[in-house]
């Protein structure tokens, strides 16, 4: 089959870490006779150093007219890049929310698993780790904090800044449908987290939660408290099947969830609309500061690719090789530099796609 993919290297380590992602896509095309064409777009800083803002129109439309975007990662140092001189609304991260918003992009699932071979990397005690978890983040992506109305001001020579968090019963319900969905080709299990205690908006999040759950009896509803889900999380993250959860509260325990895997290096993500369409990054950042040594992990961005045949493209078989691949690399004992362990092969970023794309 043929399929159009819009690729968007990015900033920091997202040429690198997606050049390795399209050998392996190369290999899947060569393998199972399938016709990629890419086309490439530009985000975030390299969207402002070409056309002076971090995403343009025309970028929309190309990542519209194609079957599915896979992206590396935007972004740089704050402190020292051009880039933060420029007002909010111009700065690479603005461009990364609006193409979000633009593709309707509601729905943004973190698969957090621990490999076996990752062990070693887990920062957690082994009595913790047990036989292992595997459990999947869906996060809002459109609506919450990251969307809500801010503005800065100065009153009365006082500096006051305001962010605004708000949810629709509609916004909640579609993300918790998705949650459900997902839960029953799972472990039917769904920990939906919020601040019910003290935020309106968690009040409303639960209670259209639990109006979803009805539809679902055979998945097994519980409601958690981001704040104990945050401690949960290191504690015992084998309890944990599918996360749902708000936009800020996802962003924040995604990162979690990554680090308890072994390395935020290793996290995919989709983020999907109502239909098959869907923007396929890591969930880690840019890391200016190994950007274009040959350091960064691939993995997430290749298991990203895989999420992107799977749900966008429908080529399980594919997907299935590509995953396989990176668990059979690790079972070989070959890492990057930020999930080395004793006695395992270090290799680089270029080393670890072309071992990858040798094994699809
Ligand atoms: C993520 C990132 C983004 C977010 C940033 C870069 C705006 O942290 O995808 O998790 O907060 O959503
Ligand atoms: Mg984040």
């Amino acid at each position: 089959m043929d399929y159009k993919i819009a690729l968007i290297p990015g900033d920091g380590i997202g040429p690198e870490i997606v050049r390795e992602a399209r050998k392996v896509l190369d290999k899947v095309c060569e393998k199972y006779h399938h016709t990629f064409s890419y086309s490439e777009v530009l985000l975030g800083g390299a969207s402002i150093d070409v056309h002076g803002v971090p995403l343009t129109e025309e970028a929309v439309e190309t990542a519209k007219a194609s079957d599915a975007v896979l992206m590396g990662s935007i972004g740089g140092d704050a402190a020292t890049s051009p880039w933060y001189k420029l007002e909010p609304s111009k700065r690479p991260e603005a461009g990364l929310l609006a193409i979000r918003k633009a593709l309707n992009l509601f729905a943004n699932l973190r698969p957090a698993y621990l490999y076996n071979e990752l062990r070693d990397a887990c920062p957690l005690r082994d009595e913790i780790i047990g036989d292992g978890f595997d459990m999947i983040i869906v996060r809002e992506l459109t609506g919450g904090l990251y969307f809500g109305e801010r503005k800065t001001y100065e009153e009365d020579g006082v500096r006051t800044a305001v962010d605004t968090l708000t949810y629709n019963e509609k916004e909640i319900r579609r993300i918790a449908v998705k949650a459900f969905e997902i839960a029953r080709k799972r472990g039917n299990k769904v920990t939906s987290v919020d601040k019910a205690n003290v935020l309106d908006s968690s009040r409303l999040w639960r209670s259209v939660v639990e109006e979803v759950a009805k539809d679902y009896p055979d998945v097994t509803l519980e409601h958690m408290l981001v704040d104990n889900c945050a401690m949960q999380l290191v504690r015992d993250p084998k309890q944990f099947d599918v996360i749902l959860t708000e936009n800020m509260f996802g962003d924040i325990l995604s990162d979690e969830a990554s680090m308890v895997t072994g390395s935020i290096g290793m996290l995919s993500s989709a983020s999907l609309n109502e239909t098959k369409f869907g923007l396929y990054e890591p969930s880690h950042g840019s890391a200016p500061d190994i950007a274009g040594q040959d350091k960064a992990n691939p993995i997430a961005t290749i298991l990203s690719a895989a999420m992107m045949l799977r749900y966008s493209l429908d080529l399980d078989k594919e997907a299935d090789a590509v995953e396989a691949a990176v668990q059979k690399v690790l079972t070989q004992g070959y890492r990057t530099g930020d999930i080395m362990s004793d006695g395992c092969k270090l290799v680089g970023t270029k080393e670890m796609g072309d071992l990858i794309a040798q094994t699809v």
